[in-house]
């Protein structure tokens, strides 16, 4: 894009911010799988709910009615979401925000982003997910072998 970035104004804006987002989101190698092939996103059917949620933050716009944690600890549950792929995610996002737009709402998504990344992940660490040590599929109990 030529000149300078402007900030994040109205609805378009945000949604233009998400699809870029999500083009890298897809197709990145850390997180991208996760997205397609665990929760296998309707990109289409997503994008205006996650529209709504940033809107609500960056625009005051109160379109989004809450409730974002509960998807995520579905997945955490599937595939156990760690601390690493939040940070993926953060930095997939910073980079998209950072090359689209500059501004207090630019700053304010990248912020507000941080905290609910932190917020998701330490909440999550209390969910058990398959990655556990001990977990077994289908809940069957583990056999223990050795030396008791
Ligand atoms: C303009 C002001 C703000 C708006 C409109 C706003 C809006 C929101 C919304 C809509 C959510 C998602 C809630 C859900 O889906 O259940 C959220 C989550 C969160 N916000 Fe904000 N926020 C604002 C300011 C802040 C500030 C100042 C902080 C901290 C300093 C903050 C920290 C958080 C955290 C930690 C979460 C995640 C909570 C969780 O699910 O564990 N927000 N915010
Ligand atoms: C490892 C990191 C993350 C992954 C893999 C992930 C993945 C997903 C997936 C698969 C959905 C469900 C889409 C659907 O089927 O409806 C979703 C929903 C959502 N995510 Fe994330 N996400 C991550 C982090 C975050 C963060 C850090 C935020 C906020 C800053 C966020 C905000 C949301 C919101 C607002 C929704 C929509 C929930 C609703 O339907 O109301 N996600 N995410």
């Amino acid at each position: 894009m030529n000149g300078v970035l402007h900030d994040i104004e109205n609805r378009d804006d945000v949604e233009r911010l998400v699809r870029a987002f999500y083009g890298r989101a897809l197709t990145d190698p850390i997180i991208g799988w996760i997205f397609t092939d665990v929760a296998k996103l309707d990109l289409e059917a997503h994008v205006p709910d996650i529209t709504a949620f940033w809107e609500t933050i960056l625009l005051g716009a109160q379109s989004y009615s809450g409730g974002a944690f509960a998807p995520h600890a579905s997945l955490h549950r599937q595939v156990g979401l760690q601390p690493g792929h939040f940070e993926r995610w953060l930095a997939l996002w910073t980079a998209t925000v950072d090359e689209l737009f500059a501004g207090e709402r630019a700053s304010l998504a990248k912020a507000h982003a941080v905290r609910v990344a932190r917020a998701f992940s330490s909440r999550l660490a209390a969910i058990p997910s398959p990655r556990d040590p001990g977990h077994s599929p289908g809940g069957l109990p583990i056999t223990q072998h050795g030396s008791r």
